[in-house]
């Protein structure tokens, strides 16, 4: 038995597609295309980024969701939220939403905004059999309430989810057990992140450029690249001379039988059947 930690290479590169949802929205969906339809738990991961305000002014008005997770974590720009149960508020820069919609919201994602930069990221995550009727549950939190920490030279590690270094991120009570981190290296910085070996994950890049994966295997992963996890207990990161930022994101996968209709996502095709009529009958 090897004594060794096995580390993660960076099994596929994959750059995101433009395209537009909500009314008009302009963003790049890096999970959730042909090329990368999804990467159990994960079923989407759009970027939105842009200081022209008609890419984003229509936001994105009600629609309903069940049967999975959306999480909005922002970078620039405010967005306001709202459902069909009477929950509303602000996101404001820095701060993220983890929103369970379990049996069914009808919501709305609007920018509070006319002018100025917009920029975050929405990722899906699936919920197993067990999770998909239950009530909708919110958690969200304002910039001062994720932790940030140093975990060495040159390493800012801003915890939404998941643990490092005796730290944990506020988000809990989520099956797939996630681990949702914002990096920030200095230029030239190394990062080793303990990563549990039952988790799947990738880390898009944002930010200046790094190398990622074990000595004798590393890749070069850019500006506006996902690179897919290969399986290990731990990632290395090495920074370009710019520096880096980007997001590393990891979960256990359900490796359950996934029926996608457009908002719903559940395990079969009657239960998407049973979602639409739920839904024109009012009970989200
Ligand atoms: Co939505």
């Amino acid at each position: 038995m090897s004594l060794t930690t096995r580390s993660r290479t960076i099994a596929r590169l994959q750059r995101g597609q433009e395209t537009r949802d909500g009314d008009g929205v302009k963003l790049t969906r890096i999970i959730g295309t042909p090329m990368l339809p999804a990467l159990d738990p994960f079923l989407m991961l759009d970027e939105f980024g842009s200081d022209e305000p008609t890419d984003y002014v229509g936001g994105f008005p009600d629609h309903p969701h069940r049967g999975f997770e959306t999480v909005s974590y922002m970078l620039a720009g405010r967005m306001r939220h709202g459902d069909n149960h009477g929950h509303s508020g602000v996101l404001g820069p820095g701060s993220v939403q983890w929103m369970s919609a379990g049996r069914g919201i009808v919501h709305s994602e609007m920018p509070e905004q006319e002018e100025g930069l917009m920029w975050g990221f929405q990722l899906w995550v699936n919920l197993p059999a067990s999770d998909k009727m239950k009530p909708a549950r919110y958690q969200e939190f304002a910039p001062e309430s994720l932790p940030v920490i140093t975990a060495g030279e040159g390493v800012q590690v801003k915890i939404i989810a998941g643990e490092l270094q005796g730290v944990r991120g506020p988000i809990e009570g989520v099956a797939t057990q996630p681990v949702y981190w914002d990096v920030t290296l200095a230029p030239g910085a190394r990062f080793t992140a303990p990563l549990p070996a039952t988790h799947q994950g990738f880390i898009y890049v944002f930010g200046g450029d790094l190398v990622a994966g074990p000595e004798d295997a590393r890749k070069p992963v850019g500006r506006s690249w996902l690179g897919v996890l290969g399986e290990g207990e731990e990632l290395e990161l090495v920074a370009g001379t710019e520096g880096a930022r980007l997001i590393l994101v990891a979960g256990v996968p359900l490796n359950e039988p996934v029926a996608r209709y457009g908002p719903f996502v559940m395990n079969t095709q009657e239960e998407i059947q049973q979602a639409f009529v739920d839904y024109r009958e009012g009970r989200f």
